[in-house]
């Protein structure tokens, strides 16, 4: 067993391990897994979340799992009971696995002595693991080497989980990585150079666009969304100023004419429901990954790519 809690605590072995075995159940369809084992896995949510619980929860199911869903807003957090007692009672009920997304930024450091896997399902302003290797999954799947594309990540950059967590790892794996957005959201800890919004889309072979993370602001937005999207967002006119096979992508949830024009969501350039198809096949791995190294160990991913 093993923790999924942020990408930097893996080799790039081990997240190409993953994203191949992503890659294995898309070709093999329902082949590719194994048979139902009745392990029971707990999904705890305590920020809202659509893609990212439904998808684990999908990857779960079809991977023969029991699902626990845990809501915060029906449970006994509601009168206090806090991450860890809860995570420790999911494992003394039966759970093999918890699936955390939480607010607290590193809540997992809390974690430290539980003995079942913790997958991160994005803690706060910290890491959002999964959604990075759905990332990954896609550019693999358009390009031949990630190693030699430039990737621009755009907008909230200082509260973004899905900025860190992208920009970090496409960094080790040797990708040029462009920031940019409003001044006030910089983030210095960002690998990654800083160009101005339209340097970025110009040069970009992806353009990743983030959703405005208004919950965690300290102040309200100072900007009209307007006027964020003319200075910041990906316009249709600087859409059509991208390299001819460049794509456009997106975490989500997508605020329409905000980060991005509404029209481009579903143009030929946007990869936005790939990505979420992506994200079933991507948690499929990773559950896997973290609850059955021998699947790993047992070199079954070497022989998807033979
Ligand atoms: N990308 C992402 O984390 O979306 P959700 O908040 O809907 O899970």
């Amino acid at each position: 067993m093993a923790n999924l809690l942020s990408l930097n605590e893996l080799s790039i072995r081990e997240i190409n391990d993953i994203l191949d075995r992503a890659e294995q159940i898309r070709v093999m369809g329902e082949e590719g897994w194994f048979a139902p084992n009745h392990t029971i896995v707990a999904n705890l949510f305590y920020e809202p979340s659509t893609r990212t619980r439904f998808s684990f929860e999908t990857a779960e199911k079809r991977l023969g799992y029991e699902v626990l869903n845990f809501s915060s807003t029906t449970s006994s957090a509601l009168k206090g009971e806090s991450l860890y007692d809860t995570v420790r009672t999911m494992e003394a009920i039966g759970a093999e696995a918890v699936v955390i997304r939480h607010q607290e930024t590193g809540y997992y450091k809390q974690l430290q002595s539980i003995d079942i896997p913790v997958l991160n399902a994005g803690d706060g302003a910290g890491d959002h693991p999964t959604q990075a290797l759905l990332d990954l999954l896609t550019l693999r799947q358009e390009f031949m080497n990630i190693e030699d594309l430039t990737v621009a990540i755009i907008g909230d950059l200082r509260y973004s989980r899905v900025a860190k967590s992208d920009a970090e790892v496409l960094s080790r794996l040797g990708c040029r990585v462009l920031l940019s957005g409003p001044p006030e959201w910089k983030n210095s800890q960002l690998p990654g150079t800083y160009v101005s919004v339209d340097d970025a889309i110009d040069a970009a072979d992806a353009v990743i666009m983030l959703r405005i993370q208004h919950e965690r602001h300290e102040n309200a937005m100072q900007m009209t969304k307007e006027t964020y999207h003319r200075l910041f967002g990906l316009t249709t006119e600087r859409a059509l100023r991208m390299k001819p096979t460049s794509i456009i992508m997106h975490p989500g949830p997508i605020n329409r004419g905000v980060e991005m024009d509404g029209e481009l969501v579903e143009s030929t350039r946007s990869r936005y429901f790939k990505q979420i198809k992506n994200g079933v096949l991507a948690r499929m791995a990773a559950l896997e990954w973290a609850l059955d190294h021998r699947l790993y160990e047992a070199n079954k991913i070497e022989k998807a790519k033979q």
